[in-house]
């Protein structure tokens, strides 16, 4: 029997209780990962764990609130010290709200920075000092970071920063060949995302897309495995757009 392609690679995933995080988890682990299973939700946490084990695979629990400094770098070092060592890093948690212009609160944009900004600088921080050898860090930015929807100022320039920050920190952590990429999603349907989904949206934005349908949880996360793994060991600096084409057409 061959060895699975992450056979001994420790792998976080914040926000991993549910959607694409938690796919992402399940599809790691299918691949011989040691998965640290991060939520601040501990019922989710305790889900995703048990799914993983269930399928044969290996998952540490790590329920975190990482929407601060200290919950990121208390995420990132229980989950190291459980797992001898940490080699990926895929910062995904996030905590949105779309408000227009003149309804966006101030309490609003303060938690959003939280989890979308700070949360990913003090992620590749916390991952950064913990990797021994060379790693791979995976930020979760939106297609929404590139082209808006309506209401989404906060969200459409977070997810930028995401973008700014991973070509960044490419830069700083090249040397120590740690490489630092991101996907950009289009909509995705996850549950988090279930009260902002309109039928008619969805149906409009199907049809400008090339692939002709919505993207899947399991095709974001088969992404980011790609850009944890050895497949893409010459790539840094990167945003990979995952999303049908709907960027690049005009349908
Ligand atoms: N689903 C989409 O359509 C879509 C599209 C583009 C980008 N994205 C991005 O993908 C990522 C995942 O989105 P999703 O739709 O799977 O989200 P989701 O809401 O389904 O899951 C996010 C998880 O993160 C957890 N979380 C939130 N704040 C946390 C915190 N402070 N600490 C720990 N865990 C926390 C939540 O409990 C939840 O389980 C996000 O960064 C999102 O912005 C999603």
């Amino acid at each position: 029997m061959s060895t699975p392609p992450f056979a001994g690679k420790a792998i976080l995933i914040t926000g991993a209780g549910n959607g694409i995080g938690k796919a992402t988890a399940l599809h790691l682990a299918s691949l011989g990962a040691v998965v640290g299973v991060n939520d601040l939700r501990p019922n989710f946490v305790d889900a995703t764990v048990a799914a993983i084990a269930e399928a044969g695979g290996q998952a540490v629990a790590v329920t975190q609130d990482v929407a601060t400094r200290e919950g990121m770098y208390a995420a990132v070092d229980t989950f190291a010290a459980a797992a001898g060592g940490l080699h990926g890093m895929v910062n995904n948690a996030a905590w949105v709200r779309y408000q227009a212009l003149a309804d966006i609160a101030p309490e609003t944009v303060d938690r959003m920075l939280n989890i979308g900004f700070k949360g990913i600088i003090w992620g590749m921080q916390a991952a950064a000092a913990r990797m021994e050898g060379p790693g791979s860090i995976v930020n979760i930015a939106s297609a929404a970071g590139l082209r808006s929807t309506p209401s989404s100022i906060v969200y459409s320039g977070i997810k930028a920063a995401v973008m700014g920050m991973t070509r960044a920190a490419a830069v700083d952590l090249g040397a120590r060949q740690i490489r630092v990429n991101a996907i950009a999603p289009s909509a995705t349907p996850t549950e988090g995302t279930m009260r902002n989904r309109d039928a008619d949206r969805d149906a409009h934005r199907i049809a400008q897309t090339p692939l002709g349908r919505l993207g899947t949880v399991d095709d974001m996360a088969r992404a980011i495995t790609f850009l944890l793994s050895g497949e893409s060991r010459y790539i840094t600096g990167q945003v990979l757009s995952v999303d049908g084409g709907i960027s690049t057409s005009f349908l």
